[in-house]
């Protein structure tokens, strides 16, 4: 009987999948980050493994799992926890999960632009106090309405940031290594050739790139400085696009308005001073957080499994670079 390892405890159906598919299934007990010396030795003779973004797959982690390993299922859509080239050579098939959280972490992304553009956690403070109620002046935010929204990726979920961004009556900018002239139609976004055209003019910045070599600080202490004084950024892809001590210079100088982050560069710490400024929201990597989205991520990621223990393709293979 074929093994599968679940490396952290999932919601929704994605593990009774596997057990109907008639697999031995084993989940982690702990429900927490494995240690590293704790992972090599879970995923020890597994012929799949569902794992999660934080488990780094590489040379050593294919070598301990053991030349039977097929299949690592990511739960997740980003990918960058893969060393592509050694899966490759390992033969073992790399799956994520695209699509079924696009909306959750688009929802998400507007969670935190409205927390960040009117200052819901500095209120949510305030009104504990019970001392402070309308005043005129108090906790003044900006309407979203009318403001240029600039999208830096238009993938999966750049492109349904847009698509929401245009609902508030925003002016959608984007920059993407594509130029996308069907979404420009369909949706009324205009291209802009270069990251820098996109940032001079943007109210709000949102991060939707993968993390690549190409991408690791797209956003460095030049670009912010391109940004107005008036603009927030807004990250939910993953930490290392922005240099976190350069923006938290940007943010203390008054570079930039205000930074709303859901990925750090070294989570779960952030860079030196950044949790001290008040023009900050943090969340700790939940833009995929809800029920919907992680149970069907973990479906997925089941279905790939099943997919290819079964000797047939995977679902939602990660393609090399
Ligand atoms: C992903 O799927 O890559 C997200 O970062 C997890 O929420």
């Amino acid at each position: 009987m074929a093994k599968v390892v679940v490396t952290r405890k999932i919601p929704g159906n994605g593990i009774k999948l596997l057990q109907d598919g008639g697999f031995e299934v084993v989940v982690s007990p702990q429900d927490r980050a494995l240690e590293r010396s704790e992972l090599l030795n879970f995923i020890q003779g597994a012929d799949g493994v569902l794992g999660q973004l934080y488990e780094k797959v590489d040379e050593e982690y294919l070598n301990a799992a053991g030349s039977q390993l097929k299949i690592v299922a990511n739960f997740a859509v980003g990918t960058d926890n893969f060393d592509l080239p050694s899966l490759l050579s390992h033969n073992v098939i790399g799956t994520n999960t695209p699509d079924v959280l696009t909306e959750t972490v688009a929802e998400h992304t507007f969670a935190l632009l409205m927390a960040i553009s009117r200052r819901i956690v500095e209120a949510h403070k305030l009104a504990l106090t019970e001392v402070s109620t309308f005043g005129p002046e108090v906790l003044l935010g900006i309407e979203l309405k009318g403001k240029v929204l600039g999208v830096l990726g238009l993938g999966r979920i750049g492109s349904r940031v847009a698509e929401i961004g245009k609902a508030f009556g925003m002016n959608v900018t984007y920059y993407d290594i594509k130029q996308n002239a069907d979404f420009e139609t369909k949706v009324g976004a205009s291209f802009r050739a270069t990251p820098e055209d996109l940032l001079k003019e943007a109210d709000v910045v949102s991060i939707h790139v993968p993390l690549l070599d190409s991408t690791k600080h797209l956003i460095n202490s030049e670009r912010l400085k391109l940004m107005k004084p008036t603009t927030y950024l807004i990250n939910t892809s993953r930490g290392p696009v922005i240099d976190e001590n350069a923006l938290v210079e940007a943010l203390k100088n008054g570079t930039i308005k205000g930074a709303a982050l859901d990925v750090g560069e070294t989570e779960p710490k952030w860079a030196p001073g950044l949790i001290d400024l008040p023009n900050v929201v943090l969340t700790p990597h939940i833009a995929s957080a809800t029920l919907e989205a992680r149970s069907a991520m973990g479906e997925l990621a089941a279905k790939n499994i099943i997919a290819v223990l079964s000797g047939q393709l995977p679902l939602t293979p990660v393609k090399q670079q």
